[in-house]
């Protein structure tokens, strides 16, 4: 259920202060990954939740994104398309930059990525100051899917990427 789902992933995650600068805290969602059993209800739970009938994709944001993306494309039978960093995707691209809470970045889509009208899952571990997402989310309508939901498997709610992001709606397996 829900709330087993979210005592999981609150009694996994690792605080690392200061990483990847002083005064950040890393929520560092590893060893969730790591065990087995563990992984394999977090992925169910996020299935669950939107149901494999709402999506035809799955897309992950890099780097952590791809792994719960590929899990969740595999137990469903769809496929994965990867949000990268800048520069990593060989064809042409749409590109979007965002403030991060700890400096700027770009994000990346294949411009060809997903068939027009396909309904789109996006994923990633942790929705902090929710410029990540934002771009992700706007990649993905630009080259032509239809966000179907955005989920992580926690968020820092004190950061307020959920209102950032409004109305877009926001799933979230755990919320501190
Ligand atoms: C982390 C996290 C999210 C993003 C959330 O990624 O995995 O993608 O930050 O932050 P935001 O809501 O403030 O944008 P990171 O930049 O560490 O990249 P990585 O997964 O490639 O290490």
């Amino acid at each position: 259920s829900g709330p087993e789902v979210a005592a999981l992933v609150a009694s996994r995650v690792v605080d690392v202060p200061d990483f990847p600068k002083p005064g950040i805290v890393f929520k560092d969602l590893m060893p969730l990954f790591s065990d087995g059993p563990v992984f394999r209800r977090m992925i169910d739970g996020i299935v669950a939740y939107h149901g494999a009938d709402s999506f035809d994709v799955v897309a992950g944001v890099e780097a952590r994104g791809f792994v719960i993306a590929a899990a969740m494309a595999y137990a469903t039978g769809k496929g994965v398309v990867p949000v990268r960093k800048a520069g990593k995707l060989p064809r042409r691209t749409h590109s979007a930059s965002y403030e991060l809470e700890y400096g700027e970045a770009t994000l990346e889509v294949h411009e060809d990525a997903f068939v027009a009208g396909q309904r789109v899952l996006v994923v990633d571990d942790v929705l902090a100051t929710g410029g990540t997402a934002g771009a992700a989310l706007e990649l993905v309508e630009r080259a032509g899917g239809i966000v179907s939901g955005f989920t992580v498997l926690m968020e820092l709610s004190f950061l307020e990427g959920r209102r950032r992001l409004a109305p877009r709606t926001v799933h979230a397996l755990l919320t501190v």
